[in-house]
């Protein structure tokens, strides 16, 4: 079940833990059926990295957020970027990563496609048709789609953007986007920061920026001219 989504930022009514993602990994095995079902699609994309580390935020986003369905977070993270799997994998950097990449075609198709598995995969797991929908509901559009429906969908965003600020993040989406740490991490303060929507989440990212920022040395390991934070 869903509910509605609160004034952004919307405010935690629990616990905010801002400590390392690895302190706290995805807990449970009650979805590892699921996870069984995807294997091969999270060896496209680095979704084996990417999916693992954002159902943890996830996870934490719903302790946070005591009053949001659960369940319906973590699969919906867990399976949100399949589709990616099931696109011209050639396409996904020279279209995903450049230019407007949050309107490329690709993208639109990698949602559509993680729809598509997610009522192949989670029917016959025993998931009710109610709850399929609202999980293909949260994955079509999840970046293409400029607001979220509900707080599910706003926590499964969140999640999306905060495994970026972890250092596992910053490693592979720098590359995708050809830039290098200093300035990714950069664009992440700038761009991603503003778009988090719960208090939770930004609390999180600004923790897990400044730990990654200090890790890989952002103030000595960038170009100056394309310096655009204090050291
Ligand atoms: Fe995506
Ligand atoms: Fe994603």
């Amino acid at each position: 079940m869903t509910h509605a989504l609160p004034p952004t930022p919307v405010q935690p009514s629990g616990p905010v833990d801002t400590s390392p993602i690895s302190l706290t990994p995805a807990a449970g095995i009650d979805l590892d059926p699921v996870w069984r079902c995807v294997v091969p699609e999270t060896r496209t994309r680095s979704n084996d990295i990417h999916l693992p580390i954002s159902l943890a935020y996830a996870e934490r986003l719903c302790r946070a957020h005591p009053e949001a369905d659960a369940e319906l977070v973590r699969v919906a993270i867990l399976l949100h970027d399949t589709g990616w799997g099931r696109v011209d994998e050639s396409r996904i950097i020279s279209e995903g990563f450049s230019g407007d990449w949050r309107k490329a075609e690709i993208r639109y198709e990698h949602e559509r496609q993680g729809c598509l598995i997610a009522r192949e995969v989670l029917p016959p797991l025993g998931y009710s048709e109610e709850f399929v929908a609202a999980v293909c509901a949260i994955v079509d559009g999840h970046d293409t789609r400029k607001e979220a429906y509900s707080l599910e969908d706003a926590l499964v965003r969140d999640a999306d953007r905060l495994w970026r600020f972890d250092h596992a993040g910053i490693a592979l989406a720098s590359g995708w986007f050809g830039l290098d740490p200093a300035t990714y991490c950069d664009r992440l303060a700038r761009e991603i920061v503003p778009e988090l929507l719960t208090e939770a989440a930004v609390a999180m990212a600004s923790a897990d920026l400044a730990r990654s920022n200090r890790l890989l040395r952002t103030d000595v390991l960038r170009n100056e001219e394309t310096r655009e934070v204090a050291p």
